[in-house]
């Protein structure tokens, strides 16, 4: 039996809305097997996702499809710690454990590269599942036939926190809360603090942080959707963040400290622990490792 483990990821990092993510060190691991009985089953989840639209088994029947492969029966079973509808990554880690898991089980047909193109066209957008795969910080680039990127690691340098509510914000409404276009100003105020983002974070300069990770293409249309934004990236600040952004479609705020910064996490534990005791507050440490897989024992 195969394990596949896939990192949570936080999509956007401010200004890189659908071109950069990241891998954390927080993960939903997938077990697969093949099996003689022609059935499929699936574990670790609730009732409604045992059949053939869960969404592991609609990437693996990716896999298949294009490679002609017949398995007899297929055996899943999730164990996932990453919360869902939160924008962690949650669905990007079904479709990577997917397609990774079933290229394996066919025999390894298929390159990284390819499952990647594979990934991407099922996610739509590939900020998620470039870093589910590859780990870092990856910006990539759609185009009609491939998706270009480019993989660098966070500086340990700084250090992450996940503001999760204890509410789901589904992608597409939180999509569905965009403009259908944006004033030139604004695209061209995430161009440059995009590549300051990026540079950064690999780089290891915290004092660029508070003036990169901002802006202004979906977070200033989203936050309404979310309750206490304004007061959790204030005390935020006010404790000595270097910045906040909203994870992926949120509803997920992360934030940014210096990791030399030991005060931090304290002081903003302690705030909402007692503020928003619902929410869930923790460290998430970036990792430059993606997808990884062992063989274990049934
Ligand atoms: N980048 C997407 C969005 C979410 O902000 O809608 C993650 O794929």
């Amino acid at each position: 039996m195969l394990s596949v483990r896939v990192p949570a990821t936080s999509a956007n990092i401010g200004a890189g809305f659908d071109t950069f993510g990241a891998a954390f060190s927080f993960y939903n691991t997938f077990e697969f097997d093949e099996t003689e009985n022609g059935k499929l089953t699936i574990r670790g989840v609730g009732k409604k996702y045992q059949d053939k639209n869960n969404l592991v088994y609609q990437a693996m029947q990716k896999v298949f499809r294009e490679v002609g492969y017949k398995p007899r029966g297929i055996y899943i079973h999730e164990h996932t710690d990453i919360p869902v509808g939160r924008g962690l990554g949650s669905s990007a880690t079904c479709i990577v454990a997917g397609l990774v898991g079933a290229n394996i089980l066919a025999g390894s047909p298929l390159s990284m590269d390819r499952l990647f193109e594979l990934a991407v066209k099922m996610e739509g957008h590939p900020d998620n599942v470039a870093p589910a795969f590859f780990g870092g910080l990856v910006a990539s680039v759609m185009t009609p036939h491939k998706t270009f990127y480019i993989k660098e690691d966070i500086s340990p340098q700084f250090s992450f926190f996940a503001c999760i509510p204890d509410f789901k914000l589904p992608t597409v409404k939180a999509r569905a809360a965009l403009p259908k276009s944006v004033p030139y100003q604004d695209a061209v105020y995430n161009i440059g603090r995009a590549n300051m983002t990026f540079l950064a974070l690999s780089r290891g300069l915290p004092e660029l942080i508070g003036v990169a990770v901002n802006d202004k293409l979906h977070e200033p249309y989203r936050k309404g959707l979310i309750p206490h934004y304004k007061e959790v990236t204030h005390t935020a600040r006010r404790m000595g963040a270097l910045n906040s952004y909203l994870s992926g479609a949120g509803p997920t705020i992360m934030l940014i400290a210096e990791a030399k910064n030991t005060a931090f996490p304290d002081k903003m534990g302690r705030w909402m622990a007692k503020n928003l005791p619902e929410w869930d507050f923790r460290r998430l440490k970036q990792t430059d490792y993606g997808v990884a897989v062992k063989e274990v024992g049934r």
